[in-house]
């Protein structure tokens, strides 16, 4: 369509050599900007045949993306957390896509359409592919949105004018059998419900408490017609996913979203358009170690039910960030970033210690690599010290990794 390929895949040059996530890295941290760019422009960006093998190294590739990450609030899947720290937005979160039973097909939908400031961008990353299925299929919604201005447009400028509403029954526990069964308390990461209710109206949402403790949830209007990043008109919503898909024990098929003034959404027109972006989507098949990046209000996805065991893992944006410098990072677990290059102390002689560890601060070393029996480290934290006095760099920035012999191991010998 439009003579525009979609998604834009990329590849290495050289399909012999395998491209490792510091070399990947480091094309994304001089082209991030033609990345961004790139998923606007066509939608999604996908990344194959390198040699992406652990969640951690596909954080440390996205962290040089220049998308800002953002944490996970609002949704309504069951995930786990698979890189990063629960409550700190600073690093990439990365989790498991929908942790929804496999034979359930997960329809199109806009990441976080039902909140009032979904991302603009989702991540997903294949560790493992599906024996059977499991592709996650994508649509273009300024496509969407002309297709249904053609056929259906009283519906369209309805939609447009009225915007819509999300109403569902939210569980007290997460309840993985349902592919919206993350609790409220999960959903807005609170205990009781006094603080359910501070995060629900600070999104907008109505409520009321059900019996069973499970909670009756109303978005805001919302838009169901956006401008997306492009420039072009979308059908930029959760109207599929929410009227086809949001159906559970506590959820009927077609009540789940409204429009803005109450009234229901016409029958025959969804699912007409729900079976035409069936047959017109993109599904290609997952490739451990493949990515892509989707730009939230160009593309919608889904996803495909499968067979055996997948592991698909996900990631959000909002906006862009600066990305600063060369440094390539290996990111950990907990989603703390280490350069992956740095500065080793073993041996600098003690008088020259300062001086040294101070000029590879300079000449942009951000990692220091110490331990007690280097015998230097008072030294070397006078050169940490100057850097930072003299505006060099923050403490924030360093990551300094120290070692205690095996006979040290006590609290009282760390300091
Ligand atoms: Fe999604």
């Amino acid at each position: 369509m439009l003579g525009k390929p979609f998604p834009l895949v990329l590849t290495p040059i050289n399909a012999e050599e395998k491209l490792n996530f510091i070399q990947l890295q480091e094309y994304f941290l001089k082209y991030h900007c033609n990345i961004v760019k790139a998923a606007s422009e066509y939608g999604a960006v996908m990344f194959k045949g390198f040699e992406i093998v652990s969640g951690e190294e596909w954080a440390s590739v996205l962290y040089a993306s220049g998308i800002r990450e953002m944490n996970y609030v609002g949704g309504a899947a069951v995930r786990k957390l698979i890189v990063g720290t629960e409550g700190r937005l600073e690093n990439p979160q990365i989790l498991t896509t929908n942790e929804s039973p496999p034979n359930q097909p997960i329809p199109f939908h806009h990441e976080l359409a039902q909140t009032p400031d979904p991302p603009s961008h989702i991540m997903f990353y294949c560790s493992v592919n599906a024996a059977e299925g499991g592709s996650t299929p994508l649509i273009r919604s300024d496509f969407v949105f002309n297709w249904l201005q053609d056929k259906y447009p009283e519906f369209a400028k309805q939609a447009e004018e009225l915007g819509v509403r999300y109403v569902r029954t939210v569980p007290e526990v997460d309840d993985p059998s349902s592919a919206q069964g993350r609790s409220w308390k999960s959903m807005f990461h609170v205990e009781t419900r006094e603080a359910a209710e501070a995060e629900m109206q600070k999104q907008g949402f109505t409520w009321e408490w059900l019996e069973d403790g499970n909670c009756r949830v109303s978005s805001k209007t919302l838009p169901a017609v956006r401008a997306g990043s492009n420039g072009r008109k979308a059908f930029f919503n959760q109207v599929i996913a929410a009227y086809t898909g949001w159906v559970d024990s506590r959820n009927a098929y077609g009540k789940a979203v409204v429009f803005g003034d109450g009234t229901p959404l016409p029958k025959e027109i969804i699912e007409d358009l729900a079976q035409w972006m069936f047959d017109n989507q993109c599904a290609y098949k997952w490739e451990s170690g493949q990515f892509c990046i989707v730009d939230n209000t160009v593309a919608y996805h889904s996803r495909q039910p499968f067979s055996g065991r997948r592991r698909v893992f996900a990631a959000i944006g909002l906006g862009e960030k600066e990305v600063k410098g060369y440094q390539t990072h290996l990111v950990l677990t907990s989603s703390d970033k280490m350069p992956s290059v740095g500065f080793g102390c073993w041996k600098v002689p003690k008088d020259q210690c300062a001086d040294a560890v101070y000029n590879a601060i300079k000449n942009g070393y951000r990692c220091i690599d110490e331990a007690c029996d280097y015998g230097n480290e008072k030294e070397c934290g006078q050169g940490i010290a100057r850097a930072i006095s003299e505006g060099v760099v923050s403490r924030k920035e360093m990551w300094i990794t120290s070692k205690l012999w095996n006979t040290f191991h006590r609290k009282e010998h760390v300091l």
